[in-house]
């Protein structure tokens, strides 16, 4: 599975950090919608879904979690740490959050509006999607 990070540019000078990132120069997409997680409880596990069409990018731009991908085939674990990184997640990827820090700031960038729809809940569905369109490419 390959791991897409963006490292954004930080114009950085003596008063700080400032990251700037537009649609289509820094993200790979149209950004339709913004949000972000903060006061995530120890513990706890977010996302746990996948989307069918949407595509997001996570920074954590304050504190730290980890990601874990899964594409139904392998899974890989990123941390996120660093507030000038981003981490893409196409379509048709099961995703969790975990290990927030308690000052973590996690942002979203979607590249669609919320539409309950587009998400994929139930794992073994997941796992029926993704390997339903790998026997069509065959
Ligand atoms: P949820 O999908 O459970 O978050 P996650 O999977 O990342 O842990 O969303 C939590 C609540 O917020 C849920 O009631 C739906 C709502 N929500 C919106 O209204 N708009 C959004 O863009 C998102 C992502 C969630």
């Amino acid at each position: 599975m390959q791991i897409v990070k963006y490292v954004f540019q930080p114009h950085g000078d003596d008063r700080g950090q400032l990251v700037a990132l537009e649609e289509y120069r820094d993200i790979p997409f149209e950004i339709k919608r913004v949000y972000y997680m903060y006061d995530t409880v120890a513990g706890v596990v977010r996302g746990k879904h996948a989307h069918r069409t949407l595509e997001q990018i996570l920074v954590c731009i304050h504190g730290s979690c980890k990601v874990r991908l899964d594409n139904g085939y392998e899974k890989k674990i990123i941390p996120l740490e660093r507030p000038y990184e981003g981490l893409y997640i196409a379509n048709n990827m099961w995703r969790e959050m975990y290990d927030f820090s308690p000052d973590a700031v996690l942002m979203v960038l979607a590249s669609d509006m919320y539409d309950e729809q587009d998400y994929i809940r139930d794992y073994d569905d997941f796992i029926n999607c993704v390997k339903n369109k790998s026997l069509k490419k065959i």
